[in-house]
């Protein structure tokens, strides 16, 4: 059996000589792992008679103890002088560009959705919502739009499967319907505006499938045309903040209005944009007109008593124009360098105004 001093000497060498900490874990693994010698030194304590087994015990406690130090020491001076080593050949290059940051931007879309709403809360309108699956009775039928009706050609409706009960469905192809919900389940007077995403079945440089419109209704009694004629010109002044933005009311058709008319805005043409406001080319921006009687019954509302406008427009057209966006299919590319360029951050964007 060799002596404990002995042992103890060849270990504290092993441990100097460690020069990094892997050799030094080795050393420790050598001598405590499982398989370890002073490891197997306890377990050889069993084979002892007591007072021999008592003393050697001691004895490799104390051993074990010393070791168990002297690693701790040299574990501290490698890690110490790694760092040194780390800190000399490691250097920070601080004349090296920094890395973009990627911001995200508010989609022009949302931007005009939200300044529209807030031009609208703050003449009292509030915001109803419908689904974009709807039923083609509030699509068209209580719209005054009949299956028959030259209106639902020119609609381009995608059609769904029936619902429950055979229910016949289709996807929104205006904001329209909301009306329809919302006179069904409130009592006039009301006061409201249906944002939203609707659906049509065409593709070209100036129509996607899907786009967003504002619906707009306002019921009360003693509701008529100059109410109308006066919140769509304030409306359209403060979204293009043109005070004097010629806006003129032309007369047309809609099945659910009587009489219907659609609103233009006066502008000019310079090069590749449209400048608002100036010259004498007007531009159709948005169809209104008083609900239709047969409307108003439809969603059981006296039209001797009440009456009514209700207005609809696109939101990519108001979006294009304010904010001199060309091509309305850019709207749904995510392209992220034109989100760049026509987003909106978040301190510039939404309630700050999105000017330019
Ligand atoms: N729903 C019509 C469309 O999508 C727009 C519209 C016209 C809505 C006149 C109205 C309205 O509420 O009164 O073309």
């Amino acid at each position: 059996m060799q002596t404990l001093q002995m042992m103890k000497e060849r270990w504290l060498k092993a441990i100097e000589a460690s020069n990094d900490l892997s050799l030094l874990e080795q050393a420790r693994i050598a001598a405590f792992g499982k398989q370890g010698e002073v490891t197997q030194e306890m377990k050889n304590l069993g084979t002892l008679a007591p007072e021999e087994r008592k003393e050697r015990g001691a004895a490799l406690n104390q051993l074990r103890d010393d070791l168990m130090a002297a690693m701790e020491t040299k574990r501290t001076q490698l890690k110490a002088q790694e760092l040194l080593q780390r800190l000399a050949s490691e250097s920070l290059d601080v004349s090296l560009p920094v890395r973009p940051e990627l911001k995200g931007t508010v989609h022009p879309l949302s931007q005009a959705l939200f300044e529209m709403t807030e031009i609208f809360k703050s003449m009292g309108f509030s915001v109803a919502e419908g689904p974009h699956i709807e039923e083609d009775y509030y699509n068209f039928d209580a719209l005054n739009i009949p299956a028959e009706h030259p209106a639902r050609q020119e609609h381009d409706t995608f059609y769904m499967p029936s619902g429950k009960e055979g229910v016949k469905k289709v996807l929104r192809t205006h904001t329209s319907p909301v009306q329809i919900r919302t006179m069904l389940a409130q009592n006039p007077p009301l006061r409201i505006i249906a944002p939203g995403r609707v659906f049509r079945s065409d593709y070209d440089q100036t129509h996607t499938p899907t786009f967003h419109q504002v619906e707009g209704l306002m019921i009360g009694e003693g509701i008529h045309m100059g109410h109308l004629k006066h919140c769509m010109t304030e409306f359209f002044r403060r979204m293009f903040n043109l005070p004097n933005l010629p806006v003129r009311f032309r007369p047309s058709y809609f099945p659910f209005t009587e009489p219907s008319a659609e609103v233009d805005i006066g502008f000019s043409r310079s090069g590749e944009n449209l400048v608002l406001g100036q010259g004498d080319d007007w531009l159709e921006i948005l169809g209104c007109g008083m609900v239709h009687p047969d409307v108003l019954e439809n969603c059981h509302i006296d039209p001797a008593r009440f009456q009514g406008f209700a207005f609809g427009m696109g939101v990519e057209r108001v979006a294009m124009l304010k904010y001199g966006i060309l091509d309305l299919r850019s709207f749904y590319e995510a392209d992220t360098r034109w989100l760049h360029r026509y987003g909106f951050s978040i301190t510039e964007g939404l309630t700050g105004g999105g000017e330019r």
